[in-house]
């Protein structure tokens, strides 16, 4: 029998979704940059492979693996809701109706209701953005290296925060919350911030600029649940934190699936034939 497989080439990361020959789930992923790698663990599997592709990079997944066959493509959303809904009924989570960030290299978000799902928008807002600005804040260029240094880091010297400005004054809103991403380095008069501090506050400018879109966007739709996705957070402890405490501070549920990064992978599987 023919092995499946679904494979979404991103932005950043190729990731790949096959039934082992226990017909367990298995899941892998290169660099985009790497295509070279892909081909040859596609080579090193059975040459009667079949495949589905999706994803921005997937025309140019199929020039370079020069197949003689033509392999079919799925769009990059329908094989994402596609991997979301599946991975849902895996693991016995009910949501009918969900706002849907996706947190690639870019972010875009979706509404899902029933079987049907459109695109409301997204933002250049995105792991991109983490590993772009980290690098050139700190001159990490490893994405583990940078979500490990991360949680060390402090924001209170990079952010400013509501109470910052209104100190004694009656707060009109959550103190707490943010007031200005990175408004600190200019207003506060710190001298020791470190590389940890920074990418904390990066983190931090993602996951409440992604959060604050699904939010508005749940409000507009009257959706409580929002699904958010990407490999952007994958090991990310901190950035999903960030996330879900301001999901939950403006009432509405976060869900995050296990396998983060692959639902397009996974859409894409079930689609192949
Ligand atoms: N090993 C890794 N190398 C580089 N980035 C990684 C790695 N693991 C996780 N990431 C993070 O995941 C992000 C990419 O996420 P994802 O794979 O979901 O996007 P993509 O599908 O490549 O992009 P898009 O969907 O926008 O085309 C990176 O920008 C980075 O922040
Ligand atoms: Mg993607």
């Amino acid at each position: 029998m023919a092995t499946k497989i679904g494979i979404d080439a991103g932005g950043t990361l190729t990731k790949i979704a096959f039934w082992d020959e226990t017909n367990e789930l298995q899941l892998l992923s290169f660099l985009s940059s790497n295509f070279k790698a892909v081909k040859d663990w596609l080579d090193s599997k059975s040459s009667l492979s079949s495949i589905c592709l999706t994803g921005g990079r997937a025309e140019q997944l199929k020039k370079f693996l020069l197949s003689q066959n033509d392999i079919p493509y799925i769009v990059e959303f329908d094989a994402t809701m596609a991997g979301v809904m599946y991975q849902l009924k895996h693991d016995g989570i009910r949501c009918e109706k969900a706002i849907i960030a996706n947190i690639g290299t870019g972010t875009s978000i979706h509404i899902m209701e029933a079987d049907s799902h459109s695109r409301l928008g997204g933002t250049g807002i995105g792991g991109g953005t983490l590993i772009g600005l980290g690098s050139a804040l700190t001159g990490t260029k490893s994405y583990e290296e940078m979500i490990e240094v991360s949680k060390k880091g402090s924001r209170s010297s990079i952010d400013i925060l509501v109470s910052d400005i209104y100190e004694s004054n009656k707060l009109p809103i959550n103190g707490s919350l943010t007031a200005s991403n990175f408004g600190g380095v200019a207003l506060k008069s710190i001298e020791n911030r470190t590389k940890a501090d920074y990418l904390a506050g990066i983190q931090g400018i993602i996951g409440e600029v992604v959060a604050s879109l699904c939010i508005q966007s749940a409000d507009a739709h009257g959706v409580n649940d929002i699904i958010y996705i990407g490999s952007t957070l994958e090991n990310n402890s901190l950035l999903k934190e960030i996330i879900e405490s301001y999901t939950i501070l403006k009432q509405k549920n976060p869900i995050f699936l296990d396998k983060h990064g692959y639902s397009g992978a996974i859409g894409a599987l079930l689609e192949s034939k």
